[in-house]
């Protein structure tokens, strides 16, 4: 049989096939743009990622044997707020994961809610990108939209609406909305009336390998499949990465170096640290995890290279970086202010550290090595909880480059798996609905019977320890900019 994974990321909408011994048979991307109405805001067309999914679709089943297709599921970006009114119309443009508008209303929840009412209700405190916020904003700001909400939705969750005219969503993506009562796996009572919200304008929850339903006739005839395609809730991209790179059991980790950058820890037990510095979320596999999330990752080389150089041949341009560990440039890399661990929307990306010798090559090499700086931070966090994490998985576009593989290897000082299959979401989505169909018994023996780990990339130990003084000078960057970020 075969099993279609959707990743509905922020720059394109990626579509997997896979049969039933996990062997990919095609990969479709699609991409569609991403509006910035104004200075740190953020928003995409829901109408735009279902354009693609149904393109995409097509093509990637045009030469398949479509009575083949068994299930479909997915990975989406998280946090996204989309709202229907009563005729199922998109009421506005979906404000994203990585839209920072929301500092007034975070700052309310956080200050005036209190961080720990939040958490002791979600497991979470606010940060600006969560979806609670985005609500508050919309009735502060846009009540008349605000007044026609009739359904809320987060981004995947459209597309599987779509397919199969059910309001769904799944534990993992909900996790980050700020309404769910993570440890319980249900709604917050007391959030929703904190976001002046019904239970009846929110999803129906499923764990994320649950059957949802079938395509509707009109969406199979659209998509050009089979309506007896099963259709899985599926999970938020990084639970589905997970899911996809075998980060399943207790302890294990994912990093994931897409449009953002994440650390993923997979666990058996619910969890929550001190502070709330890292997000603790449902995972996909029916257990928890922590998560940091650094909103600006490999977009930041993206952005050097392309808008800045003018470049798209990236591998060309690392091939000149030899001098790991020597370079005396850093960059912070908040292009769109910071969530982990910083929670500031005001933070904004700065190159350091330059002198009249320096090349372009220290400042590409600067680009991936602050990413790799700003992932350590959340590491640490993780560390002073206790968790010792001793290799790591990885996985997004960022994770084709060697050379940053290696960055990444010894700034955090772990091993980093390569794997055979790098897909994460896409891959995780079609394993979901692989579950769903009841090819696996459940979603961890899935993961465990189909990941591999073809390759290991060694921490060196003098590399290591380089990287571990110049992150002592990273860190110290942040807290003396933060004023002048404010002021910004
Ligand atoms: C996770 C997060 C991002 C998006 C990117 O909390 O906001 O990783 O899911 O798609």
């Amino acid at each position: 049989m075969l099993y279609i994974g959707v990743d509905l990321g922020t720059s394109a909408v990626k579509l997997l096939l896979m049969d039933e011994k996990g062997e990919i048979k095609k990969i479709v991307s699609k991409e569609y743009p991403i509006y910035f109405p104004n200075p740190g805001w953020s928003e995409q067309n829901p109408e735009d990622w279902w354009k693609g999914c149904v393109e995409g679709i097509r093509e990637l089943t045009a030469d398949c044997d479509k009575s083949q297709i068994a299930g479909l599921s997915f990975g989406g970006q998280m946090h996204g707020l989309v709202i229907l009114d009563k005729e199922d119309r998109v009421i506005r443009p979906a404000l994203l994961w990585n839209d920072g508008r929301t500092a007034k209303e975070t700052d309310y929840l956080n200050n005036v809610i209190g961080k720990e009412a939040l958490s002791s209700y979600t497991a979470n405190i606010a940060f600006t990108g969560f979806t609670a916020p985005k609500l508050l904003w919309i009735k502060n700001n846009e009540p008349e939209n605000f007044s026609r909400i009739e359904k809320i939705m987060l981004p995947k969750d459209y597309l599987a609406y779509k397919m199969t005219g059910r309001h769904c969503t799944d534990v993992s993506d909900a996790s980050g909305m700020l309404v769910f009562d993570v440890k319980n796996r249900c709604w917050s009572k007391e959030m929703l009336e904190i976001c002046g919200i019904r239970e009846d304008q929110l999803a129906h929850i499923y764990e994320s390998y649950e059957r949802v339903g079938t395509l509707t006739e009109s969406a199979a005839a659209e998509l050009g499949l089979p309506s007896t395609v099963t259709v899985a809730a599926g999970a938020g991209d990084n639970a589905a990465a997970a899911v996809g790179t075998g980060t399943v059991n207790d302890g294990n980790c994912n990093i994931s170096l897409g449009t953002s950058g994440t650390i993923f820890i997979s666990s058996k037990q619910f969890g929550v640290d001190k502070f709330n510095a890292l997000h603790s979320f449902a995972h996909a596999n029916g257990c928890y995890h922590l998560m940091g999330c650094m909103l600006s990752a490999a977009s930041c080389n993206k952005w050097w290279m392309e808008d800045i150089i003018g470049t798209t041949d990236y591998a060309a341009e690392q091939a000149h970086i030899h001098q790991l560990g020597k370079n005396n440039v850093y960059f912070l890399p908040y292009l769109m202010g910071e969530r982990s661990p910083h929670n500031d929307p005001n933070a904004r990306g700065t190159f350091i550290g330059m002198s009249m010798d320096t090349s372009r090559n220290d400042m590409t090499q600067a680009v991936l090595e602050g990413v790799a700086f700003a992932l350590r931070d959340s590491f640490e966090v993780a560390r002073t909880l206790g968790i010792s994490i001793e290799r790591t998985a990885i996985c997004g576009g960022g994770a084709k480059s060697p050379l940053w593989k290696k960055i990444i290897a010894n700034v955090l000082n772990v091993k980093v798996d390569i794997l055979k299959t790098e897909e994460g979401p896409a891959y995780g989505g079609a394993i979901l609905a692989a579950v769903a169909c009841g090819e696996f018994p459940d979603v961890t023996s899935a993961a465990r019977a189909l990941i591999q780990v073809v390759d290991t990339v060694e921490p060196e130990p003098e590399l290591a320890a380089a990287y571990d003084k110049k992150y002592e000078t990273f860190r110290a960057l942040y807290p003396r900019m933060k004023d002048l970020f404010q002021i910004l």
